[in-house]
């Protein structure tokens, strides 16, 4: 045998050694993925029956001195427990990524369990999960705010007037608005309401005057075409946010910018304009969608003058009233989400304005 056949034998040997080895490691972790769920339910039910009271105070300290377990990771262990028990999942991250839909609404977490099943089959990962369900928990709280009656005290006097109630439905005289500055929703079920807002836009705005709205780059053909049934095309700005990218994963695109859609209500008659603006980066505090204030600021005082009138129909945390009120300009902001409206109110209230 010389000495080149050696080597070959040799790692064949090696490759079989190590496959070996990989299934031994495999049947261990296997095993281990069994077991979470029985261990996550005996956390349950020593929680729940107060078994660890004789020796602990509380239930947190009995997992960190017993079991060594930090806080989060113990319930981290319950939560995928119930919903593995309950859904047949044998992947604790996956099932606590689900965790919070089942909580939500039981029925609509096994449903969208079995339709990424039949969608993705053995592809589903925890990643792709967490972000379904962010997904449809945004989606059930919207529905809930719509759902809720409105019974919120707006202040008097004040320069900004704010509505619970659809902008299809506001009270706004016709031709007297400065400028419309607003965010949409992006999802696709929306894609009809920016036709509406471009005739409520026609209708509201004064001639020349603009409507610039925020959008996202998923379905932007179809916002563009329906913003043009009544308006003029102006231009396409953008706005750069500063620090991490977002990853948007039907698309394969790492971003920083958000396109801002200009159109005018006929043709242009303002002040020259910078397509582009820099963000400090996200402000979420209020409002999933937050959009940062100090774009919106920059826009309104090159745009408009004291005393000028903008509305945003679309308010979410009130980023547009609070940046038009801290300007000096007159605002309107409405919301069909009664908890959008009482957040904003809120941040209006207690920011020094
Ligand atoms: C993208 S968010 C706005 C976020 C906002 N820019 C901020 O900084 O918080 C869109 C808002 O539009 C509201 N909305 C959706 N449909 C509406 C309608 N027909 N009339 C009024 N508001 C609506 C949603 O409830 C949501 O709060």
């Amino acid at each position: 045998m010389n000495g080149r056949a050696f080597l070959f034998y040799g790692e064949e040997n090696l490759k079989a050694l190590e496959q070996n080895r990989l299934k031994q490691l495999e049947e261990i972790i296997e095993r281990g993925k069994k077991t979470f769920v029985e261990v996550g339910l005996a956390l349950l039910e020593i929680r729940d029956k107060r078994l660890y009271k004789e020796s602990h105070s509380s239930f947190d300290s009995y997992c960190r001195e017993r079991w060594g377990y930090s806080r989060q990771y113990g319930h981290q262990l319950m939560a995928a427990a119930e919903v593995s028990s309950m859904l047949d999942i044998s992947n604790p991250r996956q099932a606590y990524e689900l965790a919070p839909l089942v909580k939500a609404d039981e029925q609509e977490a096994v449903k969208i369990w079995r339709d990424l099943k039949e969608e993705y089959g053995d592809k589903v990962t925890a990643g792709l999960i967490r972000r379904t369900v962010k997904n449809r928990i945004e989606r059930i709280k919207r529905e809930e705010g719509r759902k809720a009656p409105s019974d919120i005290e707006p202040p008097r006097n004040t320069s900004y007037r704010i509505d619970n109630i659809d902008f299809r439905e506001i009270e706004i005289a016709s031709g007297s608005v400065d400028l419309i500055l607003t965010d949409p929703p992006y999802p696709k079920e929306f894609i009809p309401l920016w036709s509406d807002l471009s005739k409520f836009a026609a209708r509201i705005l004064k001639p020349g005057r603009l409507l610039i709205a925020y959008a996202g780059q998923t379905w932007l053909p179809e916002y563009i075409k329906g913003l043009s049934e009544s308006l003029t095309y102006h231009w396409c700005g953008s706005v750069v946010t500063e620090g991490r990218h977002t990853v948007i994963h039907g698309r394969k695109v790492w971003t920083r910018s958000k396109p801002l859609l200009i159109f005018s209500n006929g043709k242009y008659n303002g002040p020259w304009i910078e397509d582009t603006i820099y963000s400090p980066g996200a402000e979420k505090e209020g409002h999933e969608w937050q959009q940062s204030e100090r774009p919106a600021r920059e826009i309104i005082e090159k745009l408009t003058g004291p005393g000028d009138l903008i509305v945003e129909p679309f308010l979410g945390s009130g980023t547009t009233i609070l940046a038009a009120t801290k300007a000096g300009r007159r605002s309107i902001g409405c919301d069909v989400d009664k908890n959008a409206v009482n957040i904003a109110l809120g941040r209006l209230q207690n920011e020094p304005l």
